[in-house]
C-alpha cells in the first residue's frame, strides 16, 4: 500500500514508480474494479486507449489512490516493481493487443492478470508465451457485473501461485465477503480460473433459462400479469429460493416502460444475444464426455430465441400443431406456482450439480486440482450465481472432496426426493400445453437417467455392433463380443 499518494483531481501527476497496481482497460468492469481497489487504500494507475476513459477514472477517483495515465508506458513507469498489472478488455484479439503494447515495457518477474472471460486454452497459450519473458500471467474470473465490480466480486484466480500470493492482499481486500471470508482464493494452476469462471457462466446460462420457462408457464399457461409474476420471484428470494438471479427477475418484471406504460420486458425483443461463454462451457463438457444437458439447452434456446423470423412464421404454419392452452383458472393457480418453485429449485440442484460434475472432470483430466469445497466457497457472494445452493454445496465437497456428483450428496439426495414429484408435473403440464420448458424438462430426464442403475444403452451397443461390427461388453463375461446378428 502507498501511504504518501495524494490524489489531485483530474490532474494526472505522476511521482516516480509508486503504484501497487496497474488497471488497462477503464470501460465498466475496469474502472469500478480500479475505483473499489482505491477505495481499500490500492494505489491504482489506470489506462484506457480512449482518453475519455482515463480523464474519468480521475475524476471519479477524486480523494482516492487512482489515476489515469496516457500510455501503458506511463503505467509500466508509474508501478512499483516487481510489477502487477491487471486488463479488463473483452476477451479475444484485444487482449493479445495489451499484451503485445505492455510487454516492451515490462521486466522479468513481473504478474499480468488477465480479468476478463477469456477461453482457457488462450490462457494457456498467452501464460506459455509469457513464461518466455519471464513474466507471471494468471487467467482471472471475475463475476458480478459492474456493481460486483464495485462493491465486491467474486474472484477466480489460476496461474503460478506465487503470483496469486502477490496480488492476493488487493484481490482479498475487493472481492465479496461472505462470513467474514473474502470470495477469492487460487484455484489451481494454468488456466484453472478461466475454467471455473466458464463453467459458472454456463450454470449462469441454465439458470436464466429454467427462470424464463418458469416465467413463460405463469404467463402464457396461467396468463399472469407480469408485475404480479414479478411478486412471485420476489416471494421466493425471500423464501426457499434466494438467490440474485431470482431477485433481479422479480426486480425486472416491476419495471415499467417509461414511454409506453407496459411493462418494460414487455417491449424487449425476445432474441437472447451471448458473448461465447455458455457455449464454451457446452463444447468442452462434450470433450471431456461430462454431461451438462441443461447447460446445452440453455445455448440452444439462445440460439432458437435468434431465429425470430422463422419462429413468427412457424406460429402460423404450425398453428396445429399445438394444444390448446389449459394451465389457467383460479383454482388451480396456487398449486401450480407452488410446484413451479419446487420444480425450480429441484432444476437449479441439478444445474448445478452438473456445472461442479463438470470442473470435477476437467481438474482431472487438465490436472488442476480443483478443490470443489473452495470453488462453492467463492461463489457464495458476489457472483451472478450466489444462491442458497453454494453453503450446502461447499459443506458437501467439504464432508467428501472427491464427491463425483452433488445428487450423492444425502443433503441434495433429499431436497430432490421432496421436489421430484412437483418436478414431474411442470414437466407434464409444459409438453400438454406447448410451452417450451427444455432446461427444467432436461433437468428432469438426467435425474431419472442418473438414477436408473440400467439404461438401454445396452441396446446401442447392440446397434452399433450389428451394423459396424463394434463390439460390445457383457455384465457376466470379461471381455469384448461381437455377434453374427444376421
Ligand atoms: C458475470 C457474468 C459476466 C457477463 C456474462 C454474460 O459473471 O459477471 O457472467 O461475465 O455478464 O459474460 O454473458 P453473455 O453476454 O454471454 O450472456
Amino acid at each position: 500500500m502507498n501511504d504518501s499518494f495524494t490524489n489531485t483531481g483530474d490532474k494526472m501527476v505522476l511521482t516516480g514508480a509508486t503504484y501497487d497496481i496497474g488497471m488497462i482497460g477503464l470501460g465498466v468492469m475496469g474502472r469500478n474494479l480500479a475505483l473499489n481497489m482505491a477505495e481499500k487504500g490500492f494505489s491504482v494507475a489506470g489506462y484506457d486507449t480512449d482518453p475519455a476513459k482515463v480523464k474519468a477514472l480521475g475524476r471519479e477517483a477524486a480523494g482516492k489512490p487512482a489515476v489515469g495515465v496516457a500510455s501503458v508506458e506511463a503505467l509500466a513507469a508509474a508501478l512499483r516493481q516487481p510489477r502487477a498489472v491487471i486488463m479488463l478488455v473483452p476477451a479475444g484479439p484485444p487482449v493479445d493487443a495489451v499484451i503485445d503494447g505492455l510487454l516492451p515495457y515490462l521486466a522479468p518477474g513481473d504478474v499480468l492478470l488477465d480479468g476478463g472471460n477469456s477461453h482457457f486454452r488462450q490462457t494457456e497459450g498467452r501464460a506459455a508465451r509469457l513464461e518466455g519473458h519471464a513474466i507471471l500471467y494468471m487467467g482471472v474470473g471475475i463475476s458480478g457485473g459492474e456493481a460486483g465490480a464495485r462493491k465486491g466480486p467474486s474472484i477466480m484466480p489460476g496461474g503460478p501461485q506465487a503470483a496469486y500470493e502477490r496480488v492476493r492482499p488487493i484481490l482479498e481486500a475487493v472481492a465479496a465477503k461472505v462470513e467474514g471470508k473474502p470470495c477469492v482464493a487460487w484455484l489451481g494452476p494454468s488456466s484453472a480460473g478461466d475454467y471455473v469462471k466458464m463453467v459458472h457462466n454456463g450454470i449462469e446460462y441454465a439458470v436464466m433459462q429454467a427462470i424464463a420457462e418458469v416465467y413463460d408457464l405463469m404467463k402464457r399457461g396461467l396468463g399472469l400479469e407480469d408485475g404480479r409474476i414479478g411478486q412471485v420471484f420476489d416471494g421466493w428470494n425471500r423464501g426457499t429460493l434466494p438467490a440474485y438471479l431470482i431477485e433481479i427477475t422479480g426486480r425486472v418484471l416491476a419495471k415499467t416502460d417509461a414511454a409506453t406504460g407496459r411493462p418494460l420486458v414487455d417491449v424487449i425483443a425476445d432474441e437472447a444475444a451471448q458473448k461465447g461463454t455458455g457455449m464454451w462451457t457446452a463444447q468442452e463438457a462434450m470433450e471431456l464426455r461430462a454431461p451438462v444437458p441443461a447447460i446445452d439447452a440453455a445455448v440452444s434456446m439462445r440460439d432458437l430465441s435468434d431465429l425470430r423470423a422463422q419462429r413468427i412464421e412457424a406460429a402460423r404454419v404450425l398453428a396445429a400443431a399445438g394444444p390448446a392452452l389449459a394451465i389457467g383458472g383460479a383454482k388451480n393457480e396456487a398449486a401450480f406456482v407452488g410446484a413451479l418453485e419446487a420444480a425450480l429449485r429441484a432444476s437449479m440442484v441439478i444445474i448445478y450439480a452438473q456445472g461442479m460434475a463438470q470442473l470435477r472432470a476437467a481438474s482431472d483430466v487438465y490436472g488442476y486440482g480443483l478443490k470443489l469445497e473452495t470453488v462453492a466457497r467463492i461463489w457464495r457472494g458476489g457472483c451472478i450465481i450466489r444462491s442458497w445452493l453454494l453453503e450446502p454445496i461447499r459443506a458437501a465437497f467439504s464432508a467428501r472432496p472427491d464427491l463425483p456428483n452433488m445428487l450423492l450428496d444425502p443433503v441434495f439426495a433429499k431436497m430432490i426426493a421432496a421436489d421430484q414429484a412437483a418436478l414431474r408435473s411442470v414437466v407434464v403440464a409444459a409438453a400438454e400445453n406447448g410451452i417450451p420448458a427444455p432446461a427444467i424438462a432436461s433437468c428432469l430426464a438426467y435425474l431419472d437417467a442418473y438414477r436408473s442403475a440400467r439404461l438401454p444403452a445396452n441396446l446401442i451397443q447392440a446397434q452399433r455392433d450389428y451394423f459396424g461390427a463394434h463390439t460390445y461388453r457383457r455384465l457376466d463375461r470379461e471381455g469384448d463380443f461381437h455377434t453374427e446378428w444376421e
